[in-house]
């Protein structure tokens, strides 16, 4: 068949899926043909690349838990971009490098080096780790793997290993984003005298696991317990970020960015950024959809100044009696 007519059917096979493949599956095959080998493997890999529509994540097999029968993973697409996340330079800037690295892969290759692919994230609850794995996601255009790290690490001696195993025999192909969320939970069994040994083994297991790993996808290890986490783990990251509690100028960003759909009165976002020192944009977020909730069911049309402040006390309240709480069972 030539050239034109392997189009024509590509074309013609709009709608069905199987007819689709086969006509661009002929026309691979005759690029590879024609050694035409680099755009024959560019085309495969869009083809068959996990986020590609032909690929429905459904028709994926999703490793699960021997003893439970538990999936081990989730898997999410996000639209997420850069307007959705307030970072401070420093972290956008590290977070840019990632990105071009990962796209660039095939420059770095020819020079026998490899892209930022394995990265720590660290820091108090709210403050964007979960959100920036979503981003890169969304930016990048690789699909999430969200993994709860305590849901691999079995009660049955051995199993823990074999779980890490599927994880990472399901990534190897394709190019995914690979959250492994609560990451901690290492440091925390590790003081444990009766998890000890087997602790050591998994950790073992999984930085080997880490190292060997020759896919293309990014691992982000998650954590808001970093002095858990042993120093010998820190050194087998390519980048570690700390997501802080924001300074002020990100607290007014992040005031304007939650109220920018809704009428407010004159506001003084400085005073604002300052009353809400120390918290997370997560908490910033809570103060103002409250304070936006309140003036919909209060039926007032625009919000002011009192109305943030009241759901700002409210939320203060809150946190002091979730540290409090904290320390009680701590
Ligand atoms: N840096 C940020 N910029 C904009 N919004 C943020 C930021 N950080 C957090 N948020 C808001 O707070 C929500 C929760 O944040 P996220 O889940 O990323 O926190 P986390 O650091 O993963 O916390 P945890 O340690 O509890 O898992 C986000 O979905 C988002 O709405
Ligand atoms: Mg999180």
């Amino acid at each position: 068949m030539d050239s034109g007519s392997k189009l024509r059917k590509l074309i013609a096979s709009y709608g069905d899926k199987e007819e689709f493949l086969r006509a661009a599956e002929e026309i691979i095959e005759e690029e590879e043909l024609k050694r035409n080998n680099l755009l024959a493997r560019d085309l495969r890999n869009m083809l068959y690349r996990p986020n590609s529509s032909i690929n429905s994540f459904k028709s994926l097999k999703i490793p699960v838990d021997n003893e439970r029968r538990l999936p081990l993973l989730e898997i999410k697409k996000f639209k997420k971009d850069w307007t959705d996340l307030v970072v401070t330079t420093k972290i956008r800037n590290s977070l840019e490098s990632i990105i071009e690295e990962n796209n660039k892969r095939e420059i770095l290759s020819v020079y026998g080096l490899k892209p930022k692919q394995t990265l720590l994230f660290f820091g108090p609850p709210g403050c964007g780790k979960t959100l920036t794995a979503q981003v890169l996601s969304g930016i990048l255009g690789y699909p999430m793997v969200y993994i709860r790290f305590d849901g691999v690490i079995s009660s049955y001696l051995g199993e823990t290993a074999g779980n890490l195993r599927k994880i990472f025999d399901f990534i190897r192909d394709g190019r995914w984003i690979i959250f492994f969320d609560e990451f901690d939970v290492i440091g925390k069994q590790r003081d444990d005298p009766f998890e000890h040994g087997e602790m050591k083994r998994v950790v073992n297991n999984f930085l080997q696991m880490i190292d060997n790993h020759s896919s293309e996808s990014i691992i982000i290890c998650a954590t808001n317990h970093q002095h858990l986490l042993d120093p010998a783990l820190w050194r087998r990251f390519d980048d570690i970020i700390l997501f802080d509690i924001p300074n002020k100028e990100n607290r007014i960003k992040l005031i304007k960015r939650n109220l920018r759909s809704v009428r407010t009165t004159s506001m003084d976002y400085h005073l604002l950024a300052d009353n809400m020192k120390g918290m997370s944009p997560a908490d910033i977020e809570m103060v103002c959809l409250n304070a936006i909730k309140r003036n919909i069911l209060d039926n007032k049309g625009t919000i002011s100044m009192d109305d943030i402040n009241k759901q700002l006390s409210n939320q203060k309240k809150r946190i002091t009696y979730q540290k409090n709480y904290i320390k009680l069972k701590d």
